[in-house]
């Protein structure tokens, strides 16, 4: 792996996807093997797949796309996205485009702390119980650091105990402990060590506490492990199409607004963020449903869902910021011997969950700002359509050569149904103007 020089490639979009290809192999200096991981010649073999879960019966690809431009803490990254929505790569790219002129994202994160659960119930007498348990910390601590031997062959381990009392809530329950673990991760997710260290610990929390041990289990809910970035742009940058910049910064202040008082627009506004977010922990073989999860459950923390990010102008510039819980690893996984993964981690170059963590934060961010700002200002149907247009030529049957002509005349019409794809198609090859297409395309 070799550090990317630049992540700014003007007019990538514009050459022949294999061409693309092999300028970011030569970039990072891929392999001949990871560039195939990337071509579909390697794929992930069906005996592997079979591994991993049950039941199969195939595999099943994605498109790998490349947010270009970021500039995270002055190093420049290539990240792999994964994902099906049109769009996303091209408006992430354009937001880093505009930040890195300005210096670029500034983003940090927490010591990789993860949270394990053991619930603790029938328990005679709580405050007492929670007093043992405290009391009992050094016992514990060895114990879980035997059961997480890697981690702390790494580094890592058992780092702190917490117990709460949750009161009767009328569920017929009565009081209830439930004891939290903290274990420093170092460079992975750590799932399976920290579900072994609360299964490992439950009889002995059961036997402290004179109850019985029913849920032993991590919480997606990593508020100990977040991730933030910011960027500071001169509104000016934001023009587009008739309205000014310092205009578009004030649509996307009331954008913001709107999503921190209201949990209807929260929804879709860090849906937008994790648009981002997701495409990257699926390239790098991280678990996104995990992430989805500690994400909203952190945008509902204070008791109300929000935004995860916060916007606001000062002094003629647009600040963005953004906060989030973020469980990645940069080793282990089910996913990290899959070809594709290899070849995407290999694209990004971090060998650290730290960073991995406040580039995915600056990715949301990126991300966020990318459809606020195009909902604040045109909208985002027309860029929309012109991506659909070229999904709509592909479901006409266009051949992937053919497809751009067969969408820019959809777009003229603007109308963007298959059937009318068709006869476009026909009616170009009859005419000989997707030649046409095709040449102009290899010249621009
Ligand atoms: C679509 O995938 C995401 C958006 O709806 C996000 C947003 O509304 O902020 C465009």
């Amino acid at each position: 792996m070799c550090q990317p020089s630049t992540s700014r490639f003007p007019g990538f979009y514009r050459l022949p996807l294999a061409k693309r290809r092999a300028l970011i192999a030569e970039t990072v200096g891929l392999s001949p093997e990871l560039v195939g991981a990337l071509d579909g010649s390697i794929g992930l073999p069906e005996s592997v797949a079979d591994k991993m879960i049950e039941n199969v019966v195939g595999t099943f690809s994605l498109p790998v796309g490349l947010g270009l431009n970021f500039l995270i803490d002055d190093r420049d990254y290539i990240v792999p996205m994964v994902v099906e929505e049109p769009s996303i790569v091209a408006a992430v790219s354009n937001v880093a485009q505009i930040v890195r002129q300005s210096g670029g994202f500034s983003c940090d994160a927490d010591q990789p702390l993860m949270i394990g659960q053991v619930q603790l119930v029938e328990v005679p007498d709580p405050d007492a119980a929670k007093q043992r348990i405290e009391d009992a910390w050094p016992q514990l601590k060895a114990k879980g650091d035997h059961l997480a031997a890697d981690m702390v062959r790494f580094g890592g381990g058992m780092r702190d105990l917490e117990v709460r009392v949750l009161p009767d809530a009328g569920d017929g329950g009565g009081d209830m402990l439930v004891v939290h673990f903290i274990i420093d991760c170092r460079d992975a997710m750590g799932a399976n060590t920290i579900n072994t260290v609360a299964e490992g610990l439950s009889g002995d929390l059961a036997q402290l506490s004179g109850g019985r041990a029913v849920l032993r289990i991590l919480s997606n809910l990593a508020d100990r492990r977040t991730a933030r970035a910011r960027f500071q742009i001169p509104v000016g940058l934001l023009r587009r199409g008739t309205m000014d910049g310092a205009e578009v910064a004030e649509n996307i202040v009331w954008a913001y607004r709107l999503a921190a008082r209201d949990p209807y627009r929260a929804a879709t506004h860090n849906k937008g963020i994790m648009n981002g977010i997701d495409a990257v922990a699926i390239a790098t073989g991280n678990d996104w449903r995990q992430i989805e999860a500690g994400a909203h459950a952190f945008a509902a923390r204070k008791g109300r869902y929000t935004s995860l990010t916060r916007f606001s102008v000062e002094n003629g510039q647009l600040i963005g910021e953004i906060e989030l819980p973020m469980a990645v690893g940069t080793v282990g996984g089910s996913t990290s011997s899959h070809p594709s993964v290899r070849a995407c981690r290999e694209i990004l170059g971090v060998k650290d969950a730290p960073t991995l963590a406040k580039v995915l934060a600056a990715v949301g961010l990126a991300q966020n700002l990318g459809a606020l700002w195009a909902l604040a200002s045109e909208g985002i149907q027309r860029g929309h359509m012109e991506l659909h247009a070229r999904q709509v030529a592909l479901a006409a049957g266009a051949r992937s050569d053919e497809v751009e002509g067969v969408a820019r005349e959809l777009v003229r019409r603007k109308e963007f149904r298959v059937d009318l794809a068709r006869e476009i198609w026909a009616d170009l090859r009859r005419i000989g103007q997707l030649a046409t297409a095709r040449v102009e395309f290899a010249v621009k």
